[in-house]
């Protein structure tokens, strides 16, 4: 686990001079090879670059790109890829290039790339070394653990390294010790994710959950389904009941603020591990993408690991409900009413909706254990997926200083997220005439109304929730995701793990 199969590196050096099997550069749209390094590029290849830009066969626009041989130079091939216009130049610009020239030098069998980092001046070097180590793990990132041929055997690129000014040197190199952090929580994440309903069972999750807290140092607790029913966690238990496997309470603790002994924020992820609907079974059609149901709690134990790595002064707790929802005699069934732990009553009219269930024990948890404020991810909705698509995730926070906080921490690694309502009125929808609530309101604001649920779970702690049905994994479908080139072509994002972290880090710097 958590292998670094890439050296990342920093250097300064004259690109003309530089020995390597193959250069990365980048050129913006409309722009000439016009700056010192590229002027002198430009001349080593007898000015085939500037003549290509004459053509018009090389324009810099968004997604081109050439490679252009020569063997009796120093740096062999130049890998140009082109960046569309300068001004819409964003630290994204830089995790999706050098994703795009990790990947390609990986295509073309290359054992070492360079990257010229020029381009990216307009940022700073530590941020710069920062997105461009998050490029390089995130791009090269595959999982093909049931392959028998797995084209990572046959890969040799080894080492990635980035080429700036000596000033830079040392800037870029601590942010790149800090990407590659922020990187392997979100393929950690991807990794947990990516294995199916009978090999990333509960039990498996509590396992991956053991390794990141051995690794890292911090505290880990696993409730079993037992320990569950005895303390009277309804909603959990009652959701895997119908399962063979036995549910968890999955949690770890970074307690980055010895000096007190309060829990800052709790961290909650779903870990649905298969997701049939229970006795309110799916349609066969697509009930296999259910092994995706675990994306939230995926995405909480990489923040785990993150957080573990980075050390923020801050008390912060991570909570995994891990569960199958399957239908068997014993499953709970349409029409039963759960009493929760914290009094509320709840009609379960869709045993599919189970996600809201699961969370709902381990918010009550997080209430219980003195948490200031929560932050959940789920793939809880199909309607989020209708409504937002696969583009960005959808946020739901009554708390202007939190959600600004998850706003931020979003930002600055590009998780797109977008804000859906929570208003009173949608809650007649979850009336129920024999109980509290009901589990499920039906089609109308499905996604508003899942979280409404959620929220009576917190009283009055400030709450976020992230509902990532949309945004946790990608299909197989190219021109729908090629915008970010760092994310797999059909698999687990490992979207929430760096928002939760940053999430967290941010938070530390506020208290
Ligand atoms: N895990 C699903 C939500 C889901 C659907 C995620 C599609 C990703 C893609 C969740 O447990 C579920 O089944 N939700 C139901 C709720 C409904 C019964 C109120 C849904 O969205 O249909
Ligand atoms: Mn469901
Ligand atoms: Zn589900």
């Amino acid at each position: 686990m958590l292998k670094q199969e890439v050296k990342i590196t920093v250097a300064h050096e004259a690109p003309v001079n530089h020995q390597t099997q193959g250069l990365v550069v980048c050129i913006y749209e409309g722009e000439k090879p016009e700056s010192k390094m590229m002027k002198a590029l430009d001349d080593a290849f007898g000015g085939l670059l500037s003549q290509l830009m004459g053509r018009g066969e090389i324009t810099g626009e968004s997604k081109e790109f050439h490679i252009l041989h020569n063997l009796s130079l120093p740096m062999n091939k130049l890998i140009v890829l082109g960046m569309g216009e300068r001004e819409k130049f964003s630290l994204e610009t830089i995790r999706a290039a050098v994703a795009k020239g990790a990947r390609t030098a990986r295509k073309l069998n290359q054992s070492e790339v360079s990257i010229l980092m020029e381009p990216f001046d307009a940022a700073d070097a530590f941020a710069t070394g920062v997105c461009a180590a998050e490029g390089v793990i995130m791009g090269l990132d595959r999982f093909e653990v049931y392959k028998s041929k797995k084209k990572s055997d046959r890969d040799i690129l080894t080492h990635v390294q980035f080429l700036c000014e000596a000033s830079q040197v040392e800037e870029m190199e601590k942010g790149v010790a800090r990407g590659v952090i922020l990187a392997k929580g979100n393929t950690l994440a991807r990794d947990i994710a990516n294995h199916p309903g009978n090999r990333m069972t509960p039990a498996l999750m509590a396992e991956e959950a053991h390794k990141v807290a051995q690794e890292c140092g911090l505290e880990l607790e696993i409730l079993d389904e037992p320990d569950l029913i005895a303390a009277g966690y309804t909603g959990i238990t009652a959701v895997s009941a119908g399962s063979e496997e036995n549910c968890k309470m999955i949690k770890i603790t970074h307690m980055g603020r010895p000096e007190s002994n309060e829990i800052d924020i709790a961290i909650v992820g779903k870990g649905l591990t298969f997701d049939a609907g229970g006795i309110s079974i799916k349609p066969a059609s697509g009930m296999h993408m259910m092994k995706y149901d675990m994306c939230g709690g995926a995405a909480t134990i990489g923040a785990a690991y993150i957080v573990g790595q980075l050390k923020p002064k801050v008390n912060v707790r991570f909570y995994v409900p891990a569960s199958e929802n399957m239908p068997d005699g014993k499953a709970y069934k349409p029409g039963d009413i759960l009493k929760f732990k914290n009094g509320k009553t709840v009609e379960i009219n869709n045993t599919d909706a189970e996600g809201r269930l699961i969370l709902a024990d381990a918010l009550i948890m997080a209430c219980e254990e003195g948490a200031r404020r929560i932050v959940d991810a789920a793939t809880l909705t199909g309607a989020v997926v209708t409504c937002l698509g696969h583009v960005r995730t959808g946020l739901f926070c009554k708390d202007e200083g939190l959600k600004s906080l998850v706003v931020g921490a979003a930002k600055e690694c590009d998780e797109k997220i977008w804000e859906l309502p929570l208003d009173d009125e949608y809650r007649v929808i979850l009336k129920s005439s024999h109980a509290d609530l009901s589990n499920s309101g039906g089609r109308a604001a499905g996604s508003t109304t899942a979280a409404i649920f959620l929220n009576e779970f917190v009283g009055n702690i400030p709450f976020c929730h992230l509902d990532i049905a949309g945004t946790a994994w990608v299909e197989n479908v190219p021109t729908q995701y090629s915008f970010k080139p760092y994310l797999p072509k059909d698999g687990a994002t490992g979207t929430a793990a760096r928002t939760f972290a940053l999430t967290v880090e941010h938070l530390a710097e506020t208290l």
